[in-house]
């Protein structure tokens, strides 16, 4: 025997010792089979789903199996889309792209020619109505070895919420809320109350909005069109940033408690008297990584006047644009030291922009941008062209979001990858004119003056969420997409494009960064998303998931696994 061979008999020793090192998939031989899956349906309360991509329903094109004109006119609608066990915010991540360039895919353009295949959706799961349905869900996963998908809304800007070949666990369905003005966290002395709200871990923010409105009360919480995002899944364990965090925080800030099925069966609550280093990990280690949530308690607000604004402008001269975005940077934070908070849609020719300002009157936001307003209105000498200049009171934040998220909102239901950077006050303070520059050359981005505040004020380390985000003052999102049927390799060339704006980029900002709003390469990950809070958030992790069961792309204790996920290192 050669030392070669010697090596591989011994590594082949200690996977056997350690049982196998990959994961089962559909289509193997290991899968479960029929009697093990009835086995598992007989011990939950719904029948067990076949999950199918966004657009099976227009296949096979002769004959659709089912309502395709559905489909077209719900594509881009993000309740629609959270509403079907199979499908993802944005379809690409329903595709699977093989070593070799292949993709396996479900195009909605049937023209393209390409027959429906399952991609990255997962083939069988369970519907879970309730906590016993989670814990023998769970059980089935760790015992036949399976590669877990758990989705909520399937938001996840890096398909965190699908697995090729996986078995899915459905948390959409458990909608329960309940609000409680004096509540009591487990283990906490009586005298600990707090005015709270109970979610179930698949209420989405619409519906804990119009629930917490009815009690005249106000969450801290996510805005997308339609109010689409979760409210007690990955948005939470992320981080979860809002319009409001600015002034209360962000999500994590803003849990109580939480209960949560562990890899071992286990149905725990968490809470600073209880399980309380699970409870700092999960406030910002990431969804699909320390357990399935089956529901949060947030603390509620009074709900609160305010004033917005609503500013619209574009140019066909770019060096017209220049100066006006390069204004926009400069006043930034003193627009958030007049309590403004917000977000601005930014085109390298064009902004949208939609701050608040809480508890202010219009009277005092009129002062603070009023001059913004007049330097725009001296830049239509120079070709500015602007479409809105106003600001208006709202009774209520949930005032305001309904006009603004019924209607408009970030798109769903286009492919799209993206990558973002959190930025720091003194950034944006020294560098208006490269911030400026550097986005209008990557061709525009989403901005979130989402931080700073509140956010700051709070012990970077009393949570686990990134301590990145207690220094900064915004975060940028932008993004990449390309047409159905693209080729792998030019799959390929639209990441590079995306790797080298967000390089380009990290040179002002530095490479902190939103983990719920990610680049799917970053180069440190680690350091990115979680910067030194990592080794704490990996060493709970092994304590509660200590069989692995939770893995998502980029997370905590991802790397012990190879790039698919599916085998150990
Ligand atoms: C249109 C749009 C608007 C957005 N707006 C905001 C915003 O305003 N603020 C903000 O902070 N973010 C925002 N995001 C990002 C958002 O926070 C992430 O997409 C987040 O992952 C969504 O969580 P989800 O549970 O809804 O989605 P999913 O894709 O279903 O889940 C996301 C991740 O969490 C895991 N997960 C879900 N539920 C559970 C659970 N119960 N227990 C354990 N793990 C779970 C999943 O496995 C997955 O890894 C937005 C995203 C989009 C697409
Ligand atoms: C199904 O697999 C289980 C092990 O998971 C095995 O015990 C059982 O005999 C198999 N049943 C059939 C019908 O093949
Ligand atoms: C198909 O979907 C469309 C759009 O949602 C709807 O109007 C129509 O009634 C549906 N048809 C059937 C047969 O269900
Ligand atoms: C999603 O499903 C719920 C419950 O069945 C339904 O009330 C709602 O209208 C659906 N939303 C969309 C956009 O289809
Ligand atoms: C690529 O790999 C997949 C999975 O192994 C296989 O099904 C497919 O036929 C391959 N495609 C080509 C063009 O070789
Ligand atoms: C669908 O694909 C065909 C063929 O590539 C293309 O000509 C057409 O523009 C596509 N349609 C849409 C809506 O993208
Ligand atoms: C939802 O609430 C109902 C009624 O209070 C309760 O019976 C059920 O157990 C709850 N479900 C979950 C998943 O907590
Ligand atoms: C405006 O566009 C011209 C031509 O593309 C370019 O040379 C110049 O650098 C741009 N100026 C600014 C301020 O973006
Ligand atoms: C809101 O403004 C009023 C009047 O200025 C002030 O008394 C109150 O403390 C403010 N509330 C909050 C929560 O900021
Ligand atoms: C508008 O332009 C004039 C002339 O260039 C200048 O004096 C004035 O300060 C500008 N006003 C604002 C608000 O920028
Ligand atoms: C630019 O603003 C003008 C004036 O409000 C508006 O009519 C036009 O549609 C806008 N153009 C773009 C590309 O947004
Ligand atoms: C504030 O400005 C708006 C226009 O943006 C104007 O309609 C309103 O009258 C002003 N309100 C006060 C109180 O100054």
């Amino acid at each position: 025997m050669n030392l070669l061979t010697v090596f591989f008999s011994l590594s082949w020793l200690v996977s056997v010792a350690l049982g196998s090192s990959c994961r089962s998939l559909y289509g193997q031989k290991c899968w479960p089979n029929a009697s093990d899956f009835s086995a598992l349906e007989s011990q939950i309360s719904q029948p067990l789903i076949y999950p199918k991509p966004s657009a099976s329903a227009c296949y096979p094109v002769s004959s659709p199996s089912g309502n395709c004109t559905d489909v077209q006119v719900n594509q881009f609608d993000g309740n629609w889309r959270a509403n079907q066990s199979g499908s993802q915010q944005y379809p690409n991540f329903e595709s699977y792209i093989f070593n070799n360039g292949s993709i396996s895919a479900c195009y909605l353009n049937t023209t393209l020619g390409v027959p429906c295949q399952q991609g990255s959706v997962p083939v069988i799961g369970v519907d879970a109505r309730s906590v016993g349905d989670i814990q023998a869900a769970v059980k089935f996963a760790v015992k036949h070895n399976l590669r877990l998908a758990v989705k909520n809304t399937g938001h996840d800007n890096t398909g965190r919420s699908t697995a090729r070949g996986s078995f899915l666990i459905w948390t959409h369905h458990l909608k329960n809320m309940t609000y409680n003005p004096s509540f009591i966290p487990e283990g906490a002395p009586s005298t600990e109350t707090y005015n709270a709200m109970t979610l179930g871990a698949g209420v989405q923010w619409h519906e804990a909005y119009d629930a917490v409105q009815a009690q005249g009360r106000v969450l801290v919480g996510g805005s997308s069109s339609g109010g689409s995002v979760g409210a007690a899944g990955g948005w939470l364990l992320g981080g979860g940033h809002s319009a409001l965090s600015p002034h209360y925080g962000l999500g994590v800030d803003n849990v109580i408690e939480l209960n949560i099925v562990t890899s071992t069966g286990e149905y725990l609550t968490v809470n600073s008297h209880k399980n309380s280093d699970l409870f700092w990990a999960v406030r910002g280690g990431g969804g699909g990584t320390y357990g399935i949530v089956t529901s949060v308690t947030y603390r509620t607000h009074p709900s609160l006047p305010l004033t917005a604004v609503f500013f619209a402008a574009n140019s066909t001269n770019n060096i017209t644009f220049n100066k006006l975005l390069t204004e926009f940077m400069r006043i930034q934070s003193s627009l958030a030291d007049a309590g403004f908070s917000g977000y601005a849609l930014i085109a390298p020719d064009a902004i949208q922009w939609f701050y608040i300002a809480l508890n202010v009157t219009q009277a005092q936001a009129n002062k603070t941008v009023d001059p913004f307003f007049a330097f725009a209105n001296n830049l239509t000498s120079e070709g500015l062209k602007v479409s809105s200049a106003l600001t208006q009171p709202f009774p209520s934040f949930y005032s305001w979001y309904t006009l603004l998220y019924t209607a408009t909102g970030q798109a769903v239901g286009l492919i799209s990858e993206i990558a973002s950077r959190l930025i720091t006050r003194d950034v944006i303070e020294q560098n208006p004119q490269a911030l400026a520059d550097t986005i209008i050359s990557m061709n525009g981005a989403v901005w979130h003056l989402v931080a700073g505040g509140a956010v700051s004020k709070v012990d970077p380390d009393s949570t686990g969420v990134n301590p990145a985000w207690r220094e900064a003052l915004t975060h940028v999102v932008w993004g990449q997409g390309w047409d159905e049927g693209a080729s792998a390799s030019e799959i390929n060339q639209m990441r590079a494009a995306l790797a080298k704006t967000l390089e380009k980029l990290s040179t002002l900002t530095g490479s902190s960064a939103y983990f719920n709003e990610a680049f799917m390469f970053e180069s440190n990950p680690k350091y990115t998303f979680f910067g030194d809070h990592y080794d704490k958030l990996k060493s709970i992790k092994d304590i509660y998931d200590p069989v692995g069961l939770f893995v998502v792309r980029e997370g905590v204790g991802s790397d012990d696994w190879d790039a698919s996920l599916n085998c150990r290192n």
